[in-house]
């Protein structure tokens, strides 16, 4: 019995040991290990966050969205393919979905993923935003539609095409609808507004969902004409709005640029440079590229991909603190 009370005690100090370690040792900067989802985003609900991203297993193409959950950003429990890219006609095995992004609507009570949609064999061209809904947070996601962006509508405050600078993909784009590539959404109170990498790459748009959450109500403005700009990140601040994106290199990593706003549908401008490092990390983002910013207790995070171009599926996650000064972002 002494013998058997012994092995317990020793046993449950073990135990103990083992836990407080991990606990010990648990930071949230370098708690992405393993984990194979990438370009898309965490919400927080009920207890849990959940991550959602590409399935970068195969080389290239992205067929399934992945989704994880944890409490503590230590332990990640994987919790299956939120949305399959074959359950539809159109988004067949050689289609391309990237960069998902989900919210939930409480008006809705359903949870709603957007992502870059390529049909299959057409390159990136198709450049289109898909739109699926589930009833539950870990899916599966059911496809809804996928769309070119504000087809034959101009921008806010705009009477005549011509007043538009650097409109030649515009022009080009006006009655099919613009593209949308890289993408983020951005959720204030009702109100649900999607930001994503539009005109050949060139121009960034912010348009605004209406309430069927799978159409655009008409409401938009282009940010940074001729700006090339990638991989959004919106984020507000007081009552600032800020952008951090990518230039545009395709899996090579380039310099992050931060903008700002008063006004989501206006006024951007350009800060500079949300990084304070070395020249090299500045002009590589730290090797990474931006997909996402989140909060965990009381701070801001934003997640990079550091993307592997010869094997994507070897790609890795870097976790950056955001910092003010000044009431500007940057990340050390
Ligand atoms: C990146 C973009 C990725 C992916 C890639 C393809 O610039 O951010 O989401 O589309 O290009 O080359």
């Amino acid at each position: 019995m002494k013998r058997v009370l012994f092995n317990i005690i020793l046993f449950s100090i073990a135990f103990l040991y083992i836990g407080n370690t991990k606990a010990g040792n648990c930071n949230i900067l370098l708690g992405f290990d393993n984990i194979n989802a990438h370009g898309g985003n965490i919400i927080k609900y009920e207890n849990f966050y959940y991550l959602f991203g590409e399935n970068r297993n195969n080389k290239g193409v992205v067929k399934n969205i992945n989704v994880y959950k944890t409490s503590d950003f230590c332990s990640w429990t994987f919790s299956g393919n939120a949305f399959y890219s074959n359950n539809n006609h159109n988004i067949g095995a050689s289609g391309i979905i990237e960069r998902p992004k989900v919210i939930y609507s409480v008006s809705k009570k359903r949870f709603y993923m957007y992502f870059h949609h390529e049909l299959p064999n057409t390159g990136y061209n198709s450049a289109l935003i898909g739109v699926a809904s589930s009833q539950n947070i870990v899916g599966p996601y059911k496809y809804i539609r996928s769309f070119r962006i504000n087809p034959g509508v101009l921008p806010r405050h705009t009477k005549n095409i011509n007043e538009l600078k650097y409109s030649d993909f515009f022009k080009r784009d006006f009655h099919k609808g613009q593209m949308s590539r890289d993408l983020t959404v951005y959720q204030e109170g009702g109100d649900v507004f999607l930001i994503s990498s539009s005109e050949d790459n060139s121009t960034l748009i912010v348009s605004q969902l209406d309430s069927t959450l799978a159409n655009l109500n008409g409401n938009y403005n282009r940010i940074s004409p001729h700006g090339y700009n990638e991989a959004p990140i919106l984020f507000k601040e007081g009552n600032t709005y800020f952008l951090i994106t990518s230039g545009v290199s395709g899996w090579k990593p380039n310099k992050a640029k931060l903008y700002k706003s008063k006004n989501l549908l206006d006024d951007w401008v350009y800060v500079g440079t949300p990084i304070r490092s070395s020249k090299s990390n500045i002009n590589t983002t730290f090797g990474g590229q931006g997909a996402f910013i989140f909060k965990y207790n009381m701070d801001d995070y934003i997640f990079l991909d550091s993307w592997d171009s010869e094997n994507l599926s070897k790609s890795n996650i870097l976790i950056k603190k955001v910092y003010w000064e000044n009431g500007n972002p940057y990340l050390k």
